[in-house]
Parts: C-alpha cells; sequence; structure tokens
C-alpha cells in the first residue's frame, strides 16, 4: 500500500511520517530531503543560480541514492547537512524547475516499486502516486508551524526570531502554492488533518486508524 502525506512545510510531516511508517512496518520517504539534496549539489557544484538549465543537467546526471532514512549524495551521506538554513534557502530552485521535479518524480516512484511506503512532500497525492490507497493532507495553523520551526532551529544551533520564521514560512506557502509544476495542493480524495493542540502520538494514531481502515 501505498500512503502519501502532503501538506506545507511545518506540518509535521517528517517526524509524523518517520512514526506511521515504523508502526506499520512500511518504509518512508521524504521526498523534500531530494529537492534538498540537489539543491545542495548545486551549491556544491557552485551552480548559476540565474542559469536553470545548470541545476537541471546537475539533477538528471546526479549520483542520488535514498536508503531507508538516510540520503546519499555522490556517495556521501547528507541527510544531516539538507537541513541546514544555508540548503534550505536555495531549494525553491530545485523545486520550481519542470525537469528536475520530473526526475526526482521518476526516482520516487522507482523507490515505491513492490514496496509499502509512507511518502510525504508536496505532490504525492496528486502528482506522483495518483492511485494511492491512502492521502492525508497535514497542515497546521501559520503560528504553530512557525513555532515548531523555531524549536527545530534552536535545537541545531541556529536560532531565528519568531518573526523572521512567519516571513520566510509565508513566501516558502506562497511559492508552494503557485508553482507551475507539483504545487502543493490538497488531493480532491485526501483527508485533511489538523494536528494544532495534538500531541505527535495523538496525530500518528489518527493517522494509524485511518490507513488501518484502508487494510480491508
Ligand atoms: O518538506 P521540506 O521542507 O523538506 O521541502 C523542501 C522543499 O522542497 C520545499 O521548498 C518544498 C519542496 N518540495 C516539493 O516541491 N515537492 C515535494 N514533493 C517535496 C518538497
Amino acid at each position: 500500500m501505498i500512503v502519501t502525506i502532503d501538506g506545507p512545510a511545518g506540518a509535521g510531516k517528517s517526524t509524523v511520517a518517520r512514526s506511521l511508517a515504523r508502526r506499520l512496518g512500511y518504509s518512508h520517504l521524504d521526498t523534500g530531503a531530494m529537492y534538498r539534496a540537489v539543491a545542495l549539489a548545486g551549491l556544491q557544484s557552485k551552480v548559476d543560480w540565474n542559469r536553470p538549465e545548470q541545476l537541471a543537467e546537475l539533477a538528471t546526471t546526479l549520483d542520488l541514492r535514498v536508503s531507508g532514512e538516510r540520503i546519499y549524495l555522490r556517495g556521501e551521506d547528507v541527510t544531516d547537512a539538507v537541513r541546514s538554513q544555508e540548503v534550505t534557502s536555495v531549494t525553491r530552485h530545485a523545486a520550481n524547475h519542470p525537469q528536475v521535479r520530473d526526475h526526482l518524480v521518476l526516482l520516487q516512484r522507482a523507490v515505491a516499486t513492490e514496496q509499502n511506503m509512507v511518502t510525504e512532500g508536496r505532490d504525492q497525492g496528486t502528482v506522483v502516486f495518483p492511485q494511492a490507497e491512502c492521502k492525508i493532507f497535514l497542515t497546521a495553523s501559520a503560528e504553530e508551524r512557525a513555532r515548531r520551526r523555531q524549536r527545530d532551529l534552536q535545537q541545531r544551533g541556529e536560532p531565528e526570531t519568531l518573526e523572521q520564521i512567519l516571513a520566510d514560512q509565508e513566501r516558502r506557502d506562497h511559492e508552494d502554492a503557485t508553482r507551475e509544476v507539483g504545487p502543493l495542493l490538497r488531493a480532491e480524495d485526501a483527508v485533511e488533518v489538523l494536528t494544532d493542540g495534538l500531541t505527535q502520538d495523538q496525530v500518528v494514531d489518527r493517522l494509524e486508524e485511518l490507513v488501518r481502515s484502508r487494510m480491508t
């Protein structure tokens, strides 16, 4: 079975998807990490961000591998490196590029072959796996999402003010929603779950119940 979890930045998709996958005995795919890895490769190769064709060429020839919870770029484990602020700030160049998206969509489908999987991102239920048996749209209010991001950044030793985070988040939400290819959209057949005021366990309980109800 394929379970898709889409939603905006900071809705808690990654932790929830990982925990849900563990409970179900499914594998977990974090597709945001793939866009981030392409952006990191762009930084490393010093591509000119004003020449998108450079990034597309790099992405389509890149040695990018996903194995369990880890992501490898040219053989190096970059799972933690892709979450830095520097990478976050340039990932839109990868996410907005149609050729990069086409390439990553193919990789995502290849990972899913003959596997039970919980996959998370923005376009998993709409573009990548429109036939998925269970689709979830996970969201939370802008304030709640920004507070979570602030806690994450503090833990990484990259503190930011809430105002700055809210401003960045608003810009990223806008970019996510208005992207010409693979925009953030709730699939018509997705179940929306608002996570404000819920603990992570409560969210995972709810999702597990939903997935199990689709198994019969
Ligand atoms: O979920 P995240 O913050 O790790 O995602 C990183 C970026 O990649 C974000 O700008 C949205 C984009 N993204 C996307 O366009 N499509 C996906 N399936 C996953 C992420």
